[in-house]
């Protein structure tokens, strides 16, 4: 039986009613505030706690490798005129025309966020007379460069590079040295990578060539891309990597760059590559590799994570059924750039170089094997650490001035000064495996002393808090 409709119920009803109006209230506002957050800008990344360590990690392994091998270290600024990068990068290329960051400064310069360092080390090397010291300059970099790509896995809008450039020796084995520190860098970060080159010559031996590819890429007009039909008059080299499957079979065809090298860009290729046999470089001989950077002349070569390890991602991949991009990213890439000092005002000058991509590498290492090894590494007892765990007040002050002595003697130290349990604090040395925790509790405070425990056999000793350093250098040696 339906209810009969009375003004009890009417009344009720406009309760309920206005009791859910101000809830809708809430949500709404609750929503606004979502919208009003800051988000970081596409393709520009924060790097959180774990890829900086890796981060930091590379770091340190292309300063160890670079400083080896004789590059000094230098940083050149992250803005720059734009025409610096247009005249050396090369109108046509896609970091020029389409990935530059241009906008005009206050003063009506004309200003870009740096895409790449090497002209800006061209720049360097010009105006500060660094032609006039001793040859070679070697100098290494690190730094943010900006390019407004479309974001994607390995590629963003603000990415890092490490990059060696070497300047006033024209001799191959310049250019297989900077292969050698690249491939070093990536070894010792546990990545195995094979290096792909070819050589494109002095620039006659490049206008001579691209007479007979555009003839030929006219000729085959109609079986390209639509992408690479646009690029047969603009910048016809950049086919020969076009990623479309409908163009591989063009390419394939193409005359080869290797057959139209004069004599001396030849042996001096050659010699690149008996250097690299003599070190030991896995090397792919690929005629097709152009490089998307006009200032390049004779070698040049990219380097990618070696087949193995494509070899296993793949069937990870597919076991994932992931879609993530199929085909490998370059991981770093160079040349040598004989022609660029002069183009940008200075003496002819010989120099080459190359640049890794810093993100991609900590990608690789955070996902790979790599990365499994250094964990394994790192879930070892961790011998000379110790862990420092204090309870209340008065232990956590003067916990704080124990931190200092130990950093001061150089001790490797863990503590969370934010966790007041002793519980929660054992639990955290026991999880990174430390072979000695160093508690200090209100007792110990008073008493000026600090317990020692061994976190194996659970055996503690209790230490004068003065004589704590000379106690644990006799017991981590
Ligand atoms: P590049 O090939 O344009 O060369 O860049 C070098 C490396 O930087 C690439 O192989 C890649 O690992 C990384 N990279 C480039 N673009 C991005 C991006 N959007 N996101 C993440 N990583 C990226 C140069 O820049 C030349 N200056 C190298 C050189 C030095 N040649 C002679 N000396």
């Amino acid at each position: 039986m339906p209810k009969k409709i009375t003004k009890k119920i009417v009344k009720k009803t406009i309760k309920k009613q206005s009791v859910k109006k101000p809830i809708k209230k809430t949500i709404k506002k609750v929503s606004t505030k979502k919208q009003k957050g800051y988000f970081n800008l596409r393709g520009m990344k924060d790097i959180l706690p774990r890829a900086g360590s890796t981060f930091l990690d590379v770091f340190h392994a292309s300063e160890s490798v670079a400083k080896f091998y004789g590059f000094s270290y230098v940083e050149s600024p992250i803005m720059e005129q734009a025409n610096l990068f247009i005249r050396s990068i090369g109108k046509g290329t896609d970091v020029v025309d389409k990935e530059m960051y241009v906008f005009e400064d206050k003063d009506k310069t004309k200003v870009c966020l740096r895409p790449e360092a090497t002209a800006s080390l061209v720049r360097m090397y010009i105006n500060n007379g660094l032609q006039t010291v001793s040859q070679p300059v070697k100098m290494w970099y690190w730094g943010s460069m900006f390019r407004h790509d479309r974001p994607q896995k390995g590629r963003y809008r603000q990415f890092h590079q490490f990059g060696c450039e070497s300047f006033g020796v024209d001799s191959p084995v310049v250019d297989a040295e900077l292969i050698v520190v690249a491939y070093n860098v990536l070894k010792d970060l546990a990545i195995n990578s094979i290096v792909k080159i070819n050589s494109i010559g002095s620039l006659e031996d490049r206008e001579n060539y691209l007479v007979e590819l555009v003839g030929y890429f006219r000729s085959k007009r109609s079986y390209l891309s639509e992408e690479s039909k646009k690029k047969i008059n603009k910048n016809p080299l950049r086919i020969l990597d076009s990623k479309h499957e409908q163009d591989k079979e063009v390419i394939a065809e193409a005359p080869q760059i290797l057959d139209w090298l004069s004599e001396s860009s030849k042996k001096s290729f050659i010699k690149v590559l008996e250097y690299l046999d003599e070190a030991n470089i896995p090397y792919v001989l690929t005629p097709t590799l152009v490089r998307g950077l006009d200032y390049y002349t004779d070698t040049v070569f990219e380097f990618f994570e070696d087949e193995e390890n494509l070899q296993e991602k793949k069937q990870n991949k597919e076991e994932n059924n992931s879609k993530e991009e199929k085909t490998s990213i370059a991981l770093g890439g160079g040349g040598r750039y004989n022609k660029l000092v002069s183009e940008l005002g200075g003496l002819e000058t010989p120099a080459a170089g190359f640049a890794l991509g810093v993100e991609r590498i900590v990608n690789i290492i955070e996902k790979t094997k790599a990365r499994e090894l250094r964990n394994e590494e790192e879930s070892k007892d961790k011998i000379n650490v110790v862990f420092l765990a204090q309870l209340g007040e008065q232990a956590s002050k003067k916990a704080l001035a124990l931190v200092e002595k130990l950093r001061e003697n150089n001790f490797e130290l863990y503590h969370n000064l934010a966790k007041t349990s002793l519980k929660a604090q054992l639990e955290i040395a026991n999880k990174i495996r430390v072979k000695h925790t160093l508690i200090l509790g209100q007792k110990e405070v008073q008493d000026g002393t600090i317990i020692v425990r061994d976190m194996d056999s659970g055996i503690q000793e209790i230490i004068d808090q003065n004589k704590v350093i000379n106690h644990l250098k006799k017991i981590l040696k």
